[in-house]
């Protein structure tokens, strides 16, 4: 069998969780590939809503094993937190979630530096998510990294190394820091951490492919913050590509089936960096009010602007999407007309390319106008209610990126999500 990839196409949020968690009763197996606790998934099912940083999203659907892949950094405190919350809400994990041994540690020092690098930069700094995610695969990278598996002998030894190290660091900035306590929890994390089986997870999920089984793997954060082909400096740490699921999972590319590529029906971006489509009037404020773009982990408010078809025909390009998923259509809802940014006008040339430099204020948006539907879709059940003009829009869509949308959300909630069987020409 092979591993089918769920991954994000916008500047990450697009609604992985939710889509994860429907899926999921199709699969034996889900798996994260990358990222960390940077990453805020959320999910709505019977009333309750659930936020998932590091663990994968098909914890819900009973029954399925699910796998903390190499390619994930893991955080002992933050999983200890996560874990907990899921335990209170009757949710026992031990038996279903298993850890890969080389997934690296963020240690608690890596937070700092995260923090201490990020007020070095002022007013360029990136926004980042203040979990350790760039120190942590800087160390990785650097072949200085802790892993999961290194818990498991001459820890102490090695963990003091790599705190001494960073201290090092830490000294050449004017950056405050009260270790212990969050040393203390960090160590708390990692008690809570051993009660999970650290499995070799190249070696189990290839086996489980070999025996039939089918994988799904999860995307964290989105392409266009993916570090090679994302809007650099302003990105992640990670590939957070198709092909990061090959490295972060030890599968060949050979065995990558599906590629299921999620977007938002317009575009929302956290943090610093160059956002062409952002709108900065009261249409922005109305997208980011009808559709609560407020951040799952720091509760900062998303930038919102509408869909940039430029970057999502790259984004399809860069993962060979074989599948499209809309998400949060219903927050559109209420629109008169609806844009889509079909080009960029840089320096007097219109290009449909993503070009290297989108530096903000640099690339103006050529939009193309469609017809709102005007119309609440909330509760829709199946693609034969949509209207008329929603149909329009799909079709705009599927023309210019040339994937079929096989899946429409309506609603934040596990029920709200349309799977489309009409044939895409
Ligand atoms: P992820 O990081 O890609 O998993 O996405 P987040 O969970 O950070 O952000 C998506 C937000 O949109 C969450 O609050 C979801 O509950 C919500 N959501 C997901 N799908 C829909 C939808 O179709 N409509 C609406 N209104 N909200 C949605
Ligand atoms: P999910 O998986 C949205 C952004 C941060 C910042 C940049 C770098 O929920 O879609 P980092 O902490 O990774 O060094 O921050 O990336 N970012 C995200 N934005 N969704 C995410 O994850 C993100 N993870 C990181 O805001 O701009
Ligand atoms: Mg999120």
């Amino acid at each position: 069998m092979k591993v089918d990839v769920l991954l994000g196409l916008q500047w990450g949020d697009e609604g992985k969780g939710k889509v994860v968690d429907v899926l999921t009763p199709g699969y034996d197996v889900v798996t994260r590939f990358q990222g960390g606790p940077n990453a805020g998934h959320t999910l709505e099912f019977e009333g309750q809503k659930y936020v998932l940083r590091s663990i994968p999203s098909g914890i819900f659907q009973g029954g399925k094993i699910n796998v903390i892949g190499n390619g994930v950094v893991l955080d002992p405190a933050l999983f200890k937190k996560e874990v907990e919350e899921l335990e209170k809400s009757g949710h026992d994990l031990t038996k279903r979630l298993f850890v890969s041994k080389k997934a690296h540690l963020i240690l608690p020092t890596h937070r700092l530096l995260d923090a201490a690098y990020e007020s070095a930069k002022g007013s360029s700094k990136i926004g980042t998510t203040g979990k350790g995610i760039g120190p942590t695969y800087t160390d990785k990278v650097s072949r200085n990294g802790l892993r999961v598996g290194d818990l498991l002998c001459n820890f102490e030894e090695k963990y003091n190394r790599a705190i001494a190290r960073h201290k090092e660091i830490l000294s050449h900035y004017n950056f405050q820091y009260d270790l212990a306590p969050i040393e203390k929890e960090w160590m708390e994390g990692v008690e809570k951490l051993k009660q999970y089986n650290f499995i070799d997870s190249e070696h189990v999920l290839n086996d489980l492919l070999s025996e039939g089984k089918t994988i799904l793997a999860e995307g964290a954060q989105g392409t266009m913050l993916d570090v090679d082909f994302g809007s650099y400096p302003f990105v992640t740490s990670s590939n957070t590509i198709c092909a990061g699921a090959c490295t972060g999972l030890g599968v060949a590319p050979r065995k990558i089936g599906d590629v299921f590529g999620i977007f938002k029906a317009y575009c929302t971006r956290v943090g610093s960096g160059p956002f062409p489509t952002e709108l900065f009037d009261e249409t922005g404020k109305k997208i980011r009010d009808l559709g609560h773009e407020y951040g799952a982990v720091t509760g900062r408010e998303r930038r919102c602007g509408w869909i940039d078809l430029v970057a999502l025909k790259y984004a399809v390009m860069i993962n060979g999407v074989t599948k499209l998923i809309m998400m949060k259509s219903d927050v559109l809802d209420d629109f008169e007309t609806i844009k889509a940014c079909v080009a960029y006008k840089i320096n007097g040339e219109e290009t449909d390319e993503f070009p290297f430099d989108v530096t903000e204020g640099n690339v103006e948006p050529i939009y193309a106008e469609l017809n709102g539907w005007k119309t609440n879709m909330t509760k829709m059940k199946s693609e034969n209610e949509f209207p008329e003009e929603f149909n329009a829009y799909l079709d705009f869509l599927e023309d210019y990126l040339e994937v079929p949308i096989k899946i429409v959300s309506v609603g934040p909630d596990r029920e709200q999500t349309i799977v489309r069987y009409r044939d895409f020409e």
